[in-house]
This record gives C-alpha cells, sequence and structure tokens, in this order.
C-alpha cells in the first residue's frame, strides 16, 4: 500500500468502532482472497519504456456513462455512514471534485437521489452510477430502477456475484448482523411489500439468471455494467446479452475465497472481450503502480473500495479527497517512468511476472 494511504488506514482503524472497522476490513471464509487480491499485484512488475518525451500526460478515460478525468473510480460499498456522519453525501462530493465517478451502493445509507444532488453541488455535470443488487421480487428491482433514473445516476452497475450472502467471519465473531438505530439502507425505503415508511431488507437472488438481465436491459436507457465477472465464458455471455461494460471483481474477497485474485482473472477476461466493451477492474487496488498494471493488463480504469472508506472515517470529504489524490498523482508518476502520455500507452508488454522475467 502507498505510504500515504497507509497512514489514513491506521487513522480509520484508531477511530473506527472495532466491530465496523472488521466488517469493512473483513472478507470471506478464511479470507484467502483477500490477501490475494492485494499480494498478486507484487507479483507484477512494470518493464518501462524510455525516451518517448511523456511530459504532457492526459489520465482521462470515456466509458459508457461518464468521462473520468483519472482511471480511478469508488467501487461500490455499504453503509458509508458508519464511516462518517455525512457517509455517502462526502463520499459523492470528493468523487465529484475529482472528477471522477462514484457507483453509489443500492445499501447506500444515504438515499440515491441525495447521493447525486451531493456530487451535483460540487459539480453540475458529476456522474453518479447506481449498484444493484437485483432482487427475488422484480417489481421491487424495477423500483429501485426507477429511483436510480430519477435521481439522474448515470449508469447502471449490476452485481452479479452474489446469488448469496458472503459468509464474513468477522461479522459473525462479533455477531454484527444489524446498522446501529438511526441508520438504514434508505434506498429500501417505501418498496412494494416493505413497510409504510420502513425499509425492506436487501435480499439476494440466487435465482438469477441472463434471463432477468435481458428484462433489466430492456427496462432501461441507461448503460449496464455487470459486476463479479470472473469466468471469461461469461465475459462472452455478458457481451452477448448487451451489456455496455463488465467489472472484473471477486467483491473484494467478500463472497467466495475460493477463486483467483482478481487482477489474476483480468488477461482472459480481457482477451475474450476483445475490445468489444470495456473492461473495469477492482480488488486490491492500494496505489497509482497497481491502477497502472491494471490498465497494462487490459482494464479501461479501475474501482477502489476499501481504501475511500478508510479516507472517509480518517477526515470525511477531505480524507476521500486526499486518497483519490493519491492515486491519481502516483500514477501520474508511475505513467511519467513508464514513458506514457496517456492510458492508452500502457500496453501489456509492460508487465511482467517479478522472479521470472516473462
Ligand atoms: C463491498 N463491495 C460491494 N459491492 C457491491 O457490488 N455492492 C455492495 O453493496 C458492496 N458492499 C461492500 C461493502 C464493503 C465494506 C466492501 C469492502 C466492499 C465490493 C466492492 O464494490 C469492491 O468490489 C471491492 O471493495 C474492491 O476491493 P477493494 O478495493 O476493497 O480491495
Amino acid at each position: 500500500m502507498s505510504s500515504g494511504l497507509a497512514e489514513l488506514h491506521d487513522r480509520a482503524r484508531a477511530v473506527l468502532d472495532p466491530v465496523h472497522y472488521d466488517y469493512y476490513a473483513g472478507g470471506v471464509g478464511e479470507e484467502v482472497v483477500l490477501g490475494e487480491n492485494e499480494a498478486a499485484f507484487r507479483r507484477l512488475a512494470l518493464l518501462p519504456r524510455v525516451l518517448r518525451g511523456s511530459t504532457a500526460r492526459d489520465l482521462a478515460v470515456d466509458l459508457p456513462g461518464a468521462r473520468l478525468a483519472v482511471p480511478v473510480l469508488v467501487a461500490p460499498t455499504a453503509f458509508h455512514r458508519l464511516a462518517h456522519p455525512e457517509g455517502e453525501r462526502a463520499t459523492a462530493r470528493a468523487a465529484a471534485a475529482a472528477g471522477t465517478v462514484l457507483v453509489s451502493g443500492m445499501a447506500s445509507t444515504v438515499a440515491v437521489d441525495e447521493v447525486v444532488a451531493a456530487a451535483r453541488g460540487v459539480d453540475p455535470d458529476a456522474a453518479v452510477w447506481f449498484q444493484l443488487y437485483p432482487q427475488p421480487d422484480e417489481e421491487v428491482t424495477a423500483c429501485l430502477v426507477r429511483r436510480a433514473e430519477r435521481a439522474g445516476c448515470a449508469a447502471l452497475v449490476v452485481t452479479a456475484d452474489s446469488p448469496v450472502f458472503g459468509r464474513h467471519r468477522r461479522d459473525a465473531e462479533h455477531g454484527f448482523h444489524d446498522l446501529p438505530p438511526g441508520l438504514a439502507a434508505e434506498n429500501m425505503r417505501d418498496l412494494p411489500g416493505g413497510p409504510p415508511g420502513g425499509t425492506r431488507d436487501i435480499e439476494m437472488s440466487p435465482s438469477i439468471s441472463w434471463e432477468h438481465l435481458d428484462r433489466l436491459r430492456a427496462s432501461t436507457a441507461l448503460p449496464v455494467w455487470l459486476k463479479g465477472v470472473l469466468h471469461p465464458a461469461d465475459a462472452v455471455l455478458a457481451v452477448g446479452h448487451g451489456v455496455d461494460g463488465i467489472v472484473v471483481s471477486n467483491h473484494g474477497g467478500r463472497q467466495c475465497d475460493l477463486v483467483p485474485a482478481a487482477v489474476e482473472a483480468l488477461p482472459a477476461v480481457v482477451d475474450a472481450v476483445a475490445g468489444r466493451v470495456p473492461v473495469l477492474l477492482d480488488g486490491g487496488v492500494r496505489g497509482g503502480g497497481d491502477v497502472a498494471v491494471a490498465l497494462a493488463l487490459g482494464a479501461a480504469a479501475v474501482g477502489v473500495g476499501r481504501p475511500v472508506l478508510w479516507g472517509l472515517a480518517a477526515a470525511g470529504e477531505a480524507g476521500v479527497a486526499r486518497v483519490l489524490e493519491l492515486l491519481r498523482d502516483e500514477f501520474d508518476h508511475v505513467l511519467a517512468l513508464c514513458g506514457g502520455r496517456g492510458v492508452g500507452d500502457l500496453t501489456r508488454d509492460l508487465v511482467v511476472v517479478r522472479g521470472t522475467g516473462v
């Protein structure tokens, strides 16, 4: 982890309730994948090119649903008000100020319309995307999609890797199952079948299939990203079913503890997709060098989850801004060191496996 991020992590750990710290930090099972997401980046090295004249560097990336000033966006994570009273509002403002996207979680503790309003208060053109867990009741899913559309979200991110809840050992040990009084998953308020004025529980849907995705896509004009793809065959199916982009992700090691590190799954997905839609990566990105490696392996941009939560807990909006600034500066520096002028100059031949030279 870059030293600036490590410092924010230490501050976050010091201020957070230990139960909430473990909810954010923890993974599923023995936390093998949690560790591997970061470790896999350490096993990769960059082979810089020289004498390329890289004074003026352009870090911007165009994606369906947003133009990013820097190829780092905020991955969807739940319950930001456990970290800071301003919660997702603070995260949205910091992301907008950095010229990037917040993927606002369906399980946010601030309603999506207020999240978008916070981002637009900073930059009227700010893009916020909405992450969706399709619900077993498709009417509920449809209401959530309408809510995101009405709020002004610029894309949907459908999470596909969670047919059931991940089993988080740390949460089980602490008996952490419910939000503290006063906090709720605000997007789940006033939905069909829910208590009037109250919130419905978020459910996972083991029955979800490609047909559900087709119906979802047909129901909205928003670009649809599919998050949680690891198998190249699923990437091909996703393209065939018309998604606008794919997110290679193992949910930050929080769903299945038997899968590869996210960055290890990336190249095969990129090859299978063959440029037809953009591919994002999240999981274990802890510095600008990791961003460069992921882009060289074919990611159009990366998402960061926990580092943003550490920034939020440590210093609210300013802390998130600091995380995004650190990643931007480090990435720009690494790009210069690699002789790159833009993200397109980061190609796969620049990545080698440490200790092997290939
Ligand atoms: C997540 N993630 C997640 N993903 C999603 O699609 N919906 C969600 O509600 C959540 N919630 C969530 C909570 C917490 C506390 C964490 C840490 C993660 C997964 C997230 O989008 C992303 O895939 C990972 O966080 C990326 O890994 P890093 O950057 O945390 O290593």
